[in-house]
């Protein structure tokens, strides 16, 4: 994802020590050791940081942690008291109240650096469908939404009933057109 935005990719080039937060990497570090991967291939000198608020999982990170390349902290919305050229917040937010959200960008944003971007998202388990808005301290950039069409399952029953027709049998067209 963050390898191919062309906005992420200009931001990180300019700077000369292109810092990445992947804020709130959750259980398992895998995902911040596969961002400084992909990321890497685009910006060799990049540093990817991960914090979470959680001590066992900022433990599990510190496991597999290259410094300075790759390092884990317990850290929140203040970033640690770091400067990031680029923060990733996946699936963090979606956690906290819609009201929420708007102070706790705001928080991010003052700390990035200069010419720096938020990346929030969200995405099913297996990051099949997924839904993210890069975030200037100007404002939003773009919304960028996206899924492996392959992978979607075309004919499972409405949970809730057809929107229609109100039936709960499997919808013979999508699961996103309604009978
Ligand atoms: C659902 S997990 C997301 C994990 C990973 N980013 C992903 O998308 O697979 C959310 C994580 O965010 C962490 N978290 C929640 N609020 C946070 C905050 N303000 N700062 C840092 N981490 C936070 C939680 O501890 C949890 O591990």
């Amino acid at each position: 994802m963050a390898g191919r935005d062309l906005a992420v990719r200009r931001a990180l080039r300019a700077h000369a020590d292109p810092l990445v937060v992947d804020l709130g990497y959750g259980a398992s570090p895998v995902t911040t050791v596969e961002l400084a991967a992909r990321l890497r291939a685009h910006v060799p000198d990049v540093r990817v940081l991960g914090l979470e608020l959680d001590e066992q999982r900022v433990a599990a990170g510190a496991a597999v942690a290259a410094p300075p390349v790759l390092d884990f902290r317990r850290g929140g919305f203040e970033l640690a008291g770091t400067r990031p050229v680029l923060v990733r917040a996946f699936n963090v937010l979606r956690q906290y109240a819609e009201s929420d959200v708007e102070p706790s960008w705001r928080a991010m944003l003052e700390r990035l650096a200069p010419g720096g971007l938020l990346v929030d998202g969200t995405c099913d388990e297996i990051g099949r469908i997924c839904s993210w808005v890069t975030v200037a301290r100007s404002g939003p950039v773009s919304l960028t939404l996206s899924c492996r069409p392959a992978t979607l399952d075309r004919r499972r029953p409405w949970p809730n009933g057809c929107r229609r027709c109100s039936s709960t049998a499997t919808c013979p067209v999508s699961a996103s057109t309604p009978c």
